[in-house]
């Protein structure tokens, strides 16, 4: 039995109180309906900027009515510190989600990323920091492996960042460490690398490639490629990060703790192969999907060109076993994608 399986059996007698901000967001959503649906209770905070209701809605209508019962959402800002110290009151582990996401918002906003992402950020680590919780664990992102050149990469080889996205979430790892260092304080830090999943935003100028390219073929639009397409990244399942996140919150062995770890499969798959991964998942059932030929277009600007993380160290400390790699996710995923993509919705 893996780590995760004992934690999946233990935890439904053993109810906590969760925060999870970001909760109407793609990750926080998912970490929503499996806490609810371990009979968790769980406290949730979102300003909707990227957001949405409608995932709250269809996490309501996955759970039973008394599971339902056990959330509370509080519609608010992390850049305000008092509603920051309300979220976490009487709370045991904070899952902190709440960000604003995109290299390139980052490369056009980058006040408004960096009050979100820093600001916002600093107030939840101080107002978790004064309620007492058990323990705080935070996204982070492969983006702070910034132009370091090694493959895969290793959590504590890191280069400089490309992005002022990446330089906010270099900054949330170093608050993290000094508020262990200067007030004891137990956080751990989770590297997202390219998570994918249902719930995840198709729409908009700053969507993630994944939900973008499935939305463009079901839809029958161009699918464009930024670059060559051998550009590669360790494109992650969502059942996988919310796997490290309920293990991160719980974990008691205390070198666990105070670290940060690569979330990832340990794959490496270029946007080409990715390309043909999701065109053969969907061909299935959109059979005029089969010859289509994908658009290349110039390289985005502050994008890496390959990432691919190693995961020995999440195995290690955390247990850390994902369950899915991309073709099973993207198979997991399709009957979400059909349902909520397919034009007229
Ligand atoms: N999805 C990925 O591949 C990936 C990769 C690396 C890191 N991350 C990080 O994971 C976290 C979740 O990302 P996601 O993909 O679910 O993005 P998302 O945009 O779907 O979710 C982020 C949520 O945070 C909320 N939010 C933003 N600013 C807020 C504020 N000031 N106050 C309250 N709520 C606010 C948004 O409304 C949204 O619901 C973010 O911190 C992101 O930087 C994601």
């Amino acid at each position: 039995m893996t780590a995760y399986q004992a934690l999946l059996e233990r935890l439904p007698g053993e109810p906590r109180t969760w925060l999870v901000t970001g909760v109407a967001g793609f990750i926080g959503c998912n970490l929503l309906e499996t806490l609810l649906k371990l009979d968790q209770r769980v406290v949730g905070l979102d300003n909707f900027a990227t957001g949405h209701r409608r995932n709250l809605e269809s996490i309501r209508a996955a759970v039973t009515p008394t599971q339902w019962a056990r959330f509370r959402f509080i519609e608010g800002d992390i850049r305000d510190l008092p509603t920051c110290r309300a979220a976490c009151a009487g709370v045991d582990y904070v899952l902190h989600q709440a960000a604003l996401g995109s290299v390139p918002r980052s490369l056009e906003d980058p006040i408004t990323t960096n009050a979100a992402n820093i600001d916002g950020f600093l107030n939840m680590l101080v107002a978790a920091r004064d309620a007492g919780v058990a323990r705080f664990v935070y996204a982070a992102s492969s983006s702070t492996y910034g132009d370091h050149p090694d493959l895969p990469k290793v959590e504590d080889r890191i280069g400089r960042p490309l992005s002022p996205y990446a330089v906010t979430k270099l900054v949330n790892e170093l608050y993290a460490e000094v508020f262990a260092r200067a007030y004891g304080f137990r956080a751990i830090g989770l590297r997202y690398f390219n998570i994918f999943g249902p719930h995840q935003d198709p729409e908009g100028a700053y969507a993630a490639v994944v939900p973008r390219w499935v939305a463009a073929m079901i839809r029958g639009e161009p699918v464009y490629i930024n670059g060559d397409g051998e550009t590669s990244r360790d494109f992650c399942y969502i059942a996988n990060a919310v796997q490290a996140n309920l293990l991160a919150a719980t974990t008691q062995d205390p070198e666990a703790t105070d670290q940060v770890y690569n979330v990832a499969v340990g794959d490496r798959t270029t946007l080409n192969d990715l390309f043909r991964a999701i065109r053969d998942a969907l061909a299935g059932r959109f059979p005029h999907l089969r010859d289509l030929q994908p658009i290349y277009r110039d390289f985005r600007p502050g994008d890496v060109r390959h990432s691919q993380a190693d995961i020995g160290k999440a195995r290690r400390l955390l247990g850390y076993a994902p369950t899915h790699r991309i073709a099973e996710g993207l198979r997991e995923a399709m009957d979400w994608y059909v349902a909520d993509l397919a034009p007229g919705r």
